[in-house]
């Protein structure tokens, strides 16, 4: 049953895998390792954002400026060596085995507020999961907060989905024919609408009721990439920025172990992508083998990305 959220959690990191797998969704309070980070990510979003306070600079700039901002600031976040040492440092404060725990680069998002820029470089999303953009069923979410969150500008998880499958349209997706259509697009150009094809429920879906998990800054919610979840309609009147990463546990990931995928049909893996929390390395190839499903042929393998913000929020 996917009925607990574990808050302030001290169970191994082996357990919580499992019990995330489960459907089960762990909340953390502030920590220091995590608030180093978002240190880290406020002082590069406040340097980019010059003398305007980045929570409400929406309110004072064009929005085509704004998307050209971003379009700048999150690659650089995202690429910048300090971003990977700060998850590691996190990693290894939650009792991970950094030898045998792989992540891909963290991703900065962000959410304006009432509208403000949904699309492109700051797309609000959609209910998904991340197992219909090509992610393995052994992959663990990890989210934060820069900026203190409420429930009008946060993340919503929809636990019904758990066991209950959607129809879709992620048979259309290939993570390799996605990376080589739409890696160096200039998403900061798509202010009014993103034409770019990412898997959805073919039918609207019952939203509520629905769990948002708020945490203050420095604290930490981790969930499944099963977990269907989605951007709330930000009504705050702030933008949110927040962090995420992926994990995979080789050992899991190695015996197939994880959530069971009810209803994803993409093609392809993100396993390349992911980096050894030890040493940066990258997957063993007879892990990744486990996952290739013939079409490694059609397109690029591992997404190096640019101005994206896609793969799964
Ligand atoms: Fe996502």
């Amino acid at each position: 049953m996917n009925n607990t959220v574990f808050f302030d959690s001290d169970v191994s990191d082996q357990v919580r895998r499992q019990q995330l797998y489960d459907g089960q969704l762990f909340a953390y309070s502030a920590r220091p390792s995590i608030k180093a980070f978002t240190d880290f990510a406020k002082s590069m979003i406040e340097d980019a954002f010059g003398g305007l306070d980045p929570q409400v600079a929406q309110n004072s700039m064009a929005v085509e400026e704004y998307a050209e901002l971003l379009g700048k600031l999150k690659p650089t976040f995202i690429h910048h060596p300090e971003s990977k040492r700060h998850v590691q440092a996190i990693l290894q404060d939650f009792g991970c085995d950094l030898e045998r725990t792989y992540f891909d680069v963290p991703r900065m998002r962000s959410s304006t507020s009432d509208g403000y820029l949904t699309t492109g470089i700051a797309l609000a999303w959609h209910p998904h999961r991340d197992t219909w953009y090509s992610a393995p069923s052994c992959q663990i979410n990890w989210w934060l907060p820069i900026y203190a969150i409420q429930s009008s500008n946060a993340m919503a998880f929809h636990p019904r989905y758990w066991t209950e499958p959607v129809e879709n349209n992620s048979a259309d997706y290939n993570y390799y024919v996605w990376n080589k259509l739409h890696r160096g697009q200039n998403i900061t150009k798509m202010i009014k609408s993103d034409p770019r094809p990412l898997p959805r429920a073919s039918h609207p879906m019952e939203l509520d009721p629905q769990t948002r998990l708020i945490c203050p800054v420095g604290g930490i919610v981790l969930f499944s990439a099963a977990q269907m979840h989605s951007s709330v309609p930000n009504t705050s009147g702030v933008t949110r920025f927040s962090i995420d990463f992926r994990t995979v546990h080789l050992d899991d990931a190695a015996a197939r172990r994880g959530a069971p995928n009810i209803d994803s049909s993409c093609t392809g893996t993100v396993m390349r992508d992911f980096l050894c929390a030890a040493d940066l390395s990258k997957m063993p190839d007879d892990i990744i083998a486990l996952y290739d499903d013939g079409t490694e042929a059609s397109g690029d393998l591992v997404y190096k990305p640019q101005l994206e913000e896609v793969r799964g929020s």
